[in-house]
Parts: structure tokens; C-alpha cells; sequence
């Protein structure tokens, strides 16, 4: 069955980029390809792709910089009230508003798979607020960076589900408490 899953990299302090997008404090550590909580093997049970406007434009000057081509194969949503420049051969699309008219189309193109919400924090906190996270798995670097962009500025209630590490994260697989109704 398809979870709803925001998937991570934090700070210890909460943060999943500096105030100005940089990643740097994420991009310098060392990982283990071969962790069960690898990137790769999380790739693999994803879908489909809902993302913030901030986050693709971090993707896209990266991806810029480096010469690749666009890093996703899964079909992939980007939550703007502006134009969306899509990379060319990718499968992109712009939408906005209320995530839970969105989240049905995300559901149907996972065909079964999870549906990753990239970040950032306040769109994860949109999809928790209208009751469709399943579950937040975090991957906690070993560095504060006093702020930055949060990782989940809302109120939710989680339920530890699994814990391990990856090189030097320490990682964690929540799940959604949601009230009965
Ligand atoms: N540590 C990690 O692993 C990790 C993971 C993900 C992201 N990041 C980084 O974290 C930062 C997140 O930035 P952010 O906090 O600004 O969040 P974001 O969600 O990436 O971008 C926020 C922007 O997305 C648009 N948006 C979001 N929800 C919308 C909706 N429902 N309808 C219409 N537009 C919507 C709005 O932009 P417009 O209205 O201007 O279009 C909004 O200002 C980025 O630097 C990203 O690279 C890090």
C-alpha cells in the first residue's frame, strides 16, 4: 500500500538547509552505500516525487553545476505559484495549492510505491496537517547550525518506529500519530 513518506537529512537542531539553501553541512559527510537506510534502497520503494519550489531550484543549480541530467526517473511534482522551468526529457509538472488535491494524482502515479515528499519542512507540515503523512524518516547529521530552514514547523505527534545509522548519521523512521476520529 502507498505511504505518504517525508524522507530527510537534518541537523541536530532541526534545520535541513542553512538560511541561504546551502547544503553543505549534508553534502560533506560520509554515508554507507551499503546501510539499510541508504538512499538507494530508499529510491527504490518511491513512486512518485512532490516537492517545494525551493527545493527543485537546489536541485536544478546543482544538477546545473554538475552537467547531469534531471535525478529522478519517478514522476515528479513541484508545489509553485510561479512558472516552472521543467528540465527538458524530464517528468515534471507544476501544481499549487492545497495539497490534498494534489496528493490523489501523487497516490495513482506511485502505482503502489511510496510517495516521497522531498521537503521542505513546511510543505511536509502541509500534507501532516491535512492528515496524509504516513510516516517522517530523518537521517540526523552531527552538526547544529543555530538556524536555518526547518525540518517540520508544525504540530505532530510521532510514534518511533525502527532507528539505525548511515556513516555518520544517525537515522529514524516515525510514524504519524493521528488522532482517532
Ligand atoms: N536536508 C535535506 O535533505 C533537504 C531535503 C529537502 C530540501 N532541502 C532544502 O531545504 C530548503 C527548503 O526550502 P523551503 O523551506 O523554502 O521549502 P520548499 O518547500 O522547498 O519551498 C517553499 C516554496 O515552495 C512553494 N510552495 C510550497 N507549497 C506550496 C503550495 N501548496 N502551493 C504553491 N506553492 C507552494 C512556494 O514557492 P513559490 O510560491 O515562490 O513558488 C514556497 O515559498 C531548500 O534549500 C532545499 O534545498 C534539504
Amino acid at each position: 500500500m502507498t505511504r505518504t513518506v517525508y524522507t530527510t537529512a537534518t541537523t541536530l537542531d532541526g534545520f535541513i538547509a542553512t538560511d541561504d539553501h546551502d547544503l553543505g553541512w549534508l553534502l560533506s559527510r560520509r554515508l554507507d552505500d551499503d546501510s539499510p537506510w541508504s538512499h538507494d534502497r530508499f529510491m527504490a520503494g518511491v513512486g512518485a516525487i512532490v516537492m517545494g519550489r525551493s527545493t527543485f531550484d537546489w536541485v536544478e543549480r546543482h544538477r546545473a553545476a554538475s552537467g547531469d541530467a534531471w535525478f529522478y526517473t519517478q514522476p515528479s511534482w513541484v508545489m509553485t505559484s510561479r512558472d516552472l522551468p521543467v528540465p527538458e526529457g524530464a517528468d515534471v509538472r507544476a501544481a499549487a495549492g492545497d495539497v490534498g488535491d494534489v496528493h490523489p494524482a501523487l497516490v495513482e502515479a506511485a502505482g503502489g510505491k511510496d510517495v516521497w515528499v522531498v521537503g521542505g519542512g513546511g510543505l511536509a507540515a502541509a500534507f501532516a496537517e491535512a492528515g496524509l503523512l504516513d510516516e517522517v524518516v530523518v537521517s540526523i547529521a552531527p552538526v547544529a547550525i543555530g538556524s536555518g530552514m526547518p525540518l517540520l514547523p508544525g504540530t505532530v505527534e510521532l510514534e518511533l518506529l525502527d532507528s539505525g545509522v548511515n556513516g555518520e548519521f544517525l537515522c529514524a523512521r516515525y510514524g504519524v500519530v493521528r488522532s482517532p476520529a
